[in-house]
Parts: C-alpha cells; structure tokens; sequence
C-alpha cells in the first residue's frame, strides 16, 4: 500500500488545529497506562514542533511544569506549564541547561527522539539507539520514585537489549503500538513506569 502522509489521523489534526499527528499516539497511550496527572513536573526529548507538549499541557494544568527540549524551536505554547529549550541532547552541556529550568527529581519523561535518516537500515537503528541510550542515561538520574519513562523505539535487533536495561530500573516494562502509528512503521513505544532505579542499585 502507497504511504499516505495525509491519512485520516492527519486529517484530524489539521481540523482540530493540532501541530502534528503525533499527539494521537500519546493521547491513545496515556488513555491506557494513565501517565500524567495535575501538578507534574514532564521532560520532553524531542519535543518540535510541540504536538505532545500540547496534550500534556492539558492534562499538567497550570500548576504543572512541561519541559519541552529539541534542535528546533518550539513556538507559541502556554506558559505555564509549558517551557521550552533548544538543545542537542548529545551534548554533555545539555544537562546542566534542563537542570536549571527543570530542577530535578522529575515526575516522567517522554521521548519522541527521532535521528535524521540516512536510508541505511542499520546506520538508521545504530544512531537511533545511540540517542535513546542517551535518553536513557539523562532522564534515569532525574526522576522521582516510582516516576515513568515513555520512548519511542524501532523495532530491530537492539530494541531487547534497550528494552532489558529499563527493566533494570523500572519494576514494569510494557511495549506498546498506539492505532494512530502507521502500520507500516517500524516505530513502537516503550512504557516503562515504577522507578526504582536508586534502591535497585544500592
Ligand atoms: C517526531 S519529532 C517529535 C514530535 C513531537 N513529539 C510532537 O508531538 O510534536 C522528533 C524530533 O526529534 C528531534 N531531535 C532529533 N535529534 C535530536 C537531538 N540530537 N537533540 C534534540 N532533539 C533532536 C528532531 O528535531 C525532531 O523535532
């Protein structure tokens, strides 16, 4: 079958004035795993154009805080709850910048990263997971106990191994592929929630 951009979920999000698609995903998976709540305090990895930043912003309220990170900026979002920084999540000042608007211990974080494709199947996975060890290794030391971890992966060779080393510091680790993700993507979320990474590791 043809790849249709314009599907009905994209349909959808230009009626309903939505900045992307993307918030469908996350709205469907935080329908089932009830992942945000009034007063958090969210990290987003790749956050532009803001599509999710949008959906979590309504469930934060304004006593929340969503912190919305990627090479682009992101315009024209309430703020409260709603901050934004342009960043590389690659560089180690990066850190340091989203611990001064975000004081940690945060209470989740969510991860839509995705590298630019160079068409090379295996390149395209290595730099993937690459960004998402990353991620990993940033978001782990923030969160508060029992705090959630969302990220988008795709599917290949290094999705078990990722998926192991969560489960070393998330009591639940649940795979899970949202209707509005196109079929014919490889591209699935990671859910893993109950932090318990520091008790784990003394
Ligand atoms: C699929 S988009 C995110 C869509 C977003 N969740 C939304 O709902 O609007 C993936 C984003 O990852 C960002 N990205 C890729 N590499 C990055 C990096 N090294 N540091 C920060 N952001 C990065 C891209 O700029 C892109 O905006």
């Amino acid at each position: 079958m043809a790849f249709n951009r314009k599907d009905g979920y994209w349909k959808q999000a230009k009626r309903e004035g939505k900045r992307s698609r993307a918030a469908y995903k996350l709205e469907e998976i935080d329908q089932r795993f009830r992942l945000f709540r009034k007063g958090q305090k969210i990290l987003e990895l790749g956050a532009a154009p803001g599509g999710w930043m949008e959906y979590i912003a309504t469930r934060l309220g304004p006593d929340g805080r969503v912190l919305g990170l990627d090479l682009q900026p992101i315009r024209d979002l309430p703020a409260p709850p709603c901050l934004t920084l342009v960043a590389d999540i690659l560089l180690p000042e990066t850190e340091t910048r989203i611990d001064e608007l975000m004081p940690p211990p945060i209470d989740g974080a969510v991860s839509d990263l995705a590298p630019n494709l160079t068409g090379i199947r295996a390149t395209d996975q290595a730099n993937s997971i690459a960004m998402l060890e990353k991620a990993r290794e940033l978001v782990a030391p923030r969160l508060a106990d029992n705090g959630f971890f969302l990220c988008k992966v795709f599917q290949g060779s290094e999705l078990k191994p990722f998926q192991k080393r969560l489960e070393r510091d998330f009591r639940k680790v649940v795979l899970a592929k949202p209707r509005a993700s196109r079929k014919s993507s490889t591209e699935i979320y990671l859910v893993a929630t109950g932090y318990a990474g520091r008790s784990r590791r003394q």
